[in-house]
């Protein structure tokens, strides 16, 4: 096993004053190992395409063995695989190009902000070239439609500006699996006017520049071929816009990024390997998926609360809000997901997790050791703000203090808190955390009898905002 494998621990949540009874997970063993098989069934018969009965339909387990599947594709090809050639598109732009703007929305959006915040540093847009490791800066758009952020967008860009350097040269990765989607496919038209603009017309350059990561077929493949896009990468089929964060929608900006999009994946195969092969009491799918569902139905927690430690992790955790809510929020269904971050949120929600109703699971999401070294607090010769007597302690050391207490007092009013630990934030823990969220999620949709894949409800709001605007 994997030294640095993520643990759950739900010693807070399996008391009875706190939430279950100590053996509640044990006996509920059962219907988790009969989810289990059902959701490895899943992934049996999506790959060998097979047609699902009705009532699974969608079915969109391609997810599953996806990791596997890219990587025993690199081993044997190499360079000619989709990873190797998301490698070499992602070489290919870093030593083009300052800045890559990457278009899309929900599934399409945000893996690539989760990575981005999670493993480079916190400041890599504001960074000289050499210090981002020549990688280009990442600007995020065509998740929203804010006229004014666009514009602010423009004019980072330079309108009207011919590029002539590296260092004024940018491009685009425009992500969308169905092509159509109004909110990307407005703001790519905005944004390729503007690309046109700065190579001078230049119908080869901008082919070069734009890359697009979109379904087989549809409005944006076919206007990636009118405009000469040599490299465009798929959104398999059978892989659902959330669950897509481990093909090339998050894999092709990760490595833009600089980051090491290989043990990305194969943190996703053995979290893969830990799920099928392990019991429950010792596998963090079925536990999680287990301590959730039953805090849910046996305690009314209906709210799950994602307890991050640590700013990076924020948008993991917007990640996990979209996948939960568009998974299971069907039928009137499905836990309401809330992430928050601390401690800055103990200032502002906290209040309400500590004295409000008792309608929530609180997961915390710890991380064991910090990439860079333990600042100290240090001493003062004023000491005006009375810290020297705290001067030997460091961030790390506050920070666990505050976890330390703020679960002791959650405790201490019978609220249950569980663990999520990664031992530390890098590609190889995200693989695995990931994964084990998506499967954790399609585990509960079979043990719930909701169909995971497919965001019908999404559907309502288009339909009305394009009758709305095309008359
Ligand atoms: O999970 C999903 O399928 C959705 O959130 C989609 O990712 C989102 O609606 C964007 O769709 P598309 O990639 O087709 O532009």
């Amino acid at each position: 096993m994997s030294t640095d494998r993520i643990t759950y621990n739900p010693a807070g949540v399996l008391l009875p004053e706190h939430g279950l009874a100590a053996d509640a997970l044990a006996s509920f063993a059962p219907q988790l190992e009969a989810a289990r098989e059902e959701v490895l069934a899943d992934a049996k018969l999506w790959a060998s395409g097979g047609s699902p009965p009705e009532e699974k339909e969608p079915l969109d387990a391609g997810f599953h063995e996806m990791p596997e599947r890219l990587l025993a594709e690199y081993r044997e090809q190499g360079s000619s695989s989709e990873v190797g050639r998301i490698l070499a598109t992602a070489d290919r732009l870093t030593s083009v190009v300052d800045r890559v703007v990457v278009l899309g929305i929900g599934g399409s959006y945000m893996g690539a902000r989760a990575l981005m915040e999670a493993c480079c540093h916190s400041y890599h847009n504001e960074l000289p070239r050499t210090a981002r490791n020549n990688r280009p800066r990442i600007s995020f758009e065509g998740n929203n439609v804010d006229n004014d952020a666009v514009q602010g967008l423009l004019d980072l860009l330079g309108r009207g500006n011919v590029a002539k350097s590296v260092e004024d040269r940018w491009g685009i990765v425009v992500i969308s699996k169905s092509g159509g989607t109004l909110e990307t496919a407005a703001a790519f038209r905005i944004l390729l006017r503007q690309l046109q603009e700065s190579c001078a017309n230049d119908s080869t350059q901008v082919a070069d520049l734009v890359v697009p990561v979109t379904g087989t077929s549809g409005k944006l493949f076919d206007l990636a071929a009118d405009l000469g896009c040599k490299e465009v990468y798929p959104v398999p089929d059978g892989v659902g816009g959330r669950f897509s964060i481990l093909s090339a929608v998050g894999l092709l900006p990760a490595a833009v990024m600089g980051l090491d999009i290989v043990q990305l994946l194969e943190g996703a195969v053995a979290m893969n390997d830990h799920f099928r092969s392990q019991p429950v009491g010792d596998n963090v799918v079925l536990d999680y998926t287990g301590v959730s569902h039953l805090m849910e139905t046996q305690r009314g927690c209906d709210v799950r609360l994602l307890s991050t430690w640590g700013k990076k992790l924020e948008s993991v955790g917007m990640w996990y809000d979209q996948l939960l809510s568009e998974s299971l929020g069907k039928q009137q269904q499905g836990a309401m997901p809330l992430t928050i971050v601390n401690t800055r949120d103990l200032h502002s929600r906290g209040q309400q997790h500590q004295e409000g109703k008792r309608d929530k699971l609180i997961t915390n999401v710890t991380i064991g050791s910090c990439e860079r070294e333990p600042l100290a607090i240090g001493t003062n010769s004023q000491d005006h703000d009375e810290l020297n007597c705290l001067a030997e302690k460091t961030l790390p050391d506050v920070l666990r203090a505050a976890t330390q207490g703020t679960n002791q007092a959650y405790r201490d009013d019978n609220r249950p808190t569980a663990d999520l630990h990664l031992p530390q934030l890098n590609e190889h823990t995200l693989g695995q955390l990931f994964q084990m969220l998506m499967l954790a999620t399609v585990v509960e949709g079979r043990l719930i009898g909701i169909n995971p894949y497919g965001q019908p409800g999404v559907e309502a709001y288009k339909k009305n905002m394009n009758a709305i605007l095309r008359g």
